[in-house]
């Protein structure tokens, strides 16, 4: 995708974005609501018109792929309306028709975890299971590539690792992935590569593990402040937060490490709650997706 830019009337969803995902990657788009991630993999899917840009899915213009080009794909829309009067198997061998290799409904109502609900009415579903149902619809084609738009939003925790499960056995079989997720760890278990998306543009893309200069930030060391100490008795430039927490940042965690425990061990303190660690990915997001004031991403013309 190059330069890809949307705008619906006066509002401009997407304005200029640009990424190349590669055969058999699982790459996610995480962003704040409004960011454009749905718009972006509409336009990818062939739901929705491009206004400027240029788009090859599998090496064809989803603008003009048509049928052929969606018998290759799985999508899962953020909202899907499924008739709620079918059953699940009923809903999933239907839109298995569509397709000339889908994989058989059994196989897939139990990848989903709905075995038990297999007869059961779409409308009688809980909402995690509906989550659940449209995952399998996106799966029961058989596609080479999916997009996977906030996949376990509503997933119990389980499921939700069931569900990663579900997408790693995908990789593993040469499905391509593209996904959006509001959730850090999701994007972490299975994203080979991130990009994050704010006000329509990409503010930084990567791997999980380097996006946003992660792998080498300061090492960030925690602990709380021991009874009758102040923050100045610790050997080190360390501030004390109102909860009691000692946060210091450094550059050499080895050296800065041993002053402390020696110093601890030396007086007989426990450093309890101690933590050394780099930032989250989430820790990176939100600073990449924090506005000078913290407003909503949307951007007006
Ligand atoms: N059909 C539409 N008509 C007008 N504006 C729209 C339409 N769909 C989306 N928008 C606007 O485009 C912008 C991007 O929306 P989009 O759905 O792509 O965001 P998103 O990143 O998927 O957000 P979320 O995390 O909430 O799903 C928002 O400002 C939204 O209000
Ligand atoms: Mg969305």
């Amino acid at each position: 995708m190059r330069d890809l830019r949307k705008s619906y009337g006066d509002v401009v969803a997407v304005r200029g974005v640009d990424f190349t995902v590669s055969a058999g990657e699982v790459f996610a788009l995480l962003g704040p609501n409004g960011a454009g991630k749905t718009t972006t993999l509409e336009i990818l899917e062939g739901f929705r018109e491009r206004t400027s840009g240029e788009v090859a899915v599998l090496g064809v213009d989803p603008a003009r792929g048509g049928r052929a080009l969606r018998e290759r794909l799985g999508i899962v829309l953020q909202d899907t309306a499924v008739d709620p009067f079918l059953t699940v198997r009923e809903v999933l061998t239907r839109n298995a028709g569509y397709y000339p290799r889908p994989r058989p409904v059994l196989e897939v109502i139990d990848l989903v975890g709905l075995g038990e609900k297999a007869e059961q009415r779409v409308q009688k579903l809980s909402g995690g299971q509906q989550r659940r149902l449209d995952v399998a619809l996106g799966i029961v084609g058989n596609p080479e590539l999916v997009f996977l738009d906030e996949p376990t939003t509503g997933f119990d925790p389980s499921a939700r690792r069931s569900a990663w499960e579900l997408v790693r056995g995908l990789i593993d079989g040469g499905t391509t992935i593209v996904l959006t997720t509001h959730y850090m760890d999701e994007a972490q278990a299975l994203a080979d590569r991130v990009a994050v998306i704010a006000g329509g543009q990409i503010v930084a893309a990567g791997t999980p593990e380097t996006i946003g200069g992660r792998d080498t930030a300061a090492v960030r060391i925690r602990f709380r402040l021991p009874p009758g100490r102040s923050a100045q008795d610790i050997p080190l430039l360390a501030e004390a937060g109102p909860d009691g927490e000692v946060r210091l940042h450094t550059e050499d965690e080895v050296r800065d490490l041993h002053t402390l425990t020696g110093w601890a061990l030396e007086a007989g303190i426990e450093l309890d709650g101690l933590t050394v660690d780099r930032p989250s990915l989430e820790d990176v997001y939100l600073e990449l997706v924090a506005g000078p004031d913290d407003e909503p991403a949307a951007v007006t013309r």
